[in-house]
């Protein structure tokens, strides 16, 4: 079967039409939904059905996995995989991490090596809600004056997981602790402001959610510049909001995009989804 390549917006994402994930792909094929991956930062498969083996498996094709550092939205027998979900056991406990990613951000740019990508399977969605928005960062780059290019690129942004995971528990009242293994397992690293993509050459912003600080900067000024980069970043002619279906996949690339989760009612829906990270470079 062909597979056809068809744009989701202006500046960058693409739907990938013709591809059953469940299955292994050929080298032609591979090579077809790699190019794509490349080309356009986030590429949709729809219609996909995938155990955690299948998913695993096509994940691997890009890259080893990278098993996040909280423990317990693991989904159990599969570290690679993490829960993201408002569903519960039979002892009300929750399977997955119901209030993920509600910030922008890039996936475990708080990592030495940040992840090269994610792959995220809707399960179940809600029928409104809980649609998850992409930005580009390729083209937020390329929107900047040459001047703020250049002055960027002298800079490099703290990241940090706990200050992020403690935000985010303050704000919904969901989240546990972290271990004390996990707060160990993750101190502050600093990565440049702009980067570039080691397979497809071009810059981006790399800031995001878990950027805390910016080296040499009073942490005071440093947020409020972080913010206004954000800003920046988001503007509509750089996003894209995609809502979910079930049985789609969404590969993003943590290079070169940004995502941010939006909110459906938890009460009355549920929305569970299954993700694999793959390992990333060094940003340089
Ligand atoms: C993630 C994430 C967004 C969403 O899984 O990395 O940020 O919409 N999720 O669930
Ligand atoms: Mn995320």
């Amino acid at each position: 079967m062909t597979i056809e390549i068809r744009p989701l917006h202006d500046a960058f994402g693409a739907e990938v039409i013709g591809v059953d994930l469940s299955q292994p792909l050929g080298a032609e094929e591979f090579a077809t939904v790699h190019r794509a991956h490349l080309d356009h930062g986030i590429i949709l498969f729809r219609d996909q059905t995938l155990t955690p083996e299948q998913h695993k498996a096509f994940s691997r094709r890009f890259g080893p996995p990278e098993i996040h550092v909280v423990s317990w939205y693991r989904l159990p027998d599969h570290p690679e995989i993490i829960v993201v979900s408002n569903k519960k056991d039979a002892e009300g406990r929750p399977l997955g991490l119901e209030d993920a990613g509600r910030y922008w951000h890039s996936d475990m740019s708080y990592l030495p090596t940040p992840a090269l990508g994610s792959i995220l399977y809707a399960v179940e969605v809600p029928p409104t809600g809980g649609a998850t928005m992409f930005a580009s960062m390729h083209a937020a780059f390329d929107a900047l004056p040459p001047e703020r290019k250049e002055s960027l690129a002298k800079m490099r942004a703290v990241h940090h997981f706990g200050s992020r995971w403690y935000r985010e528990k303050d704000k919904a009242g969901i989240r546990p602790p972290m271990t004390k293994e996990e707060e160990e397992k993750t101190p502050p690293v600093d990565h440049p402001i702009i980067r570039t993509h080691p397979e497809n050459g071009r810059k981006s912003i790399y800031t995001g959610g878990f950027s805390m600080g910016v080296v040499g900067m009073a942490q005071d000024e440093a947020l409020e510049f972080l913010d206004d980069l954000d800003a920046f970043m988001t503007q509509p002619q750089f996003v894209y909001t995609h809502e979910w279906r079930a049985g789609d996949v969404v590969f993003w690339d943590n290079r070169c995009t940004m995502h941010h989760a939006t909110v459906y009612d938890a009460q009355k829906h549920t929305r569970h989804m299954h993700r694999t990270t793959i390992k990333g470079d060094k940003p340089v």
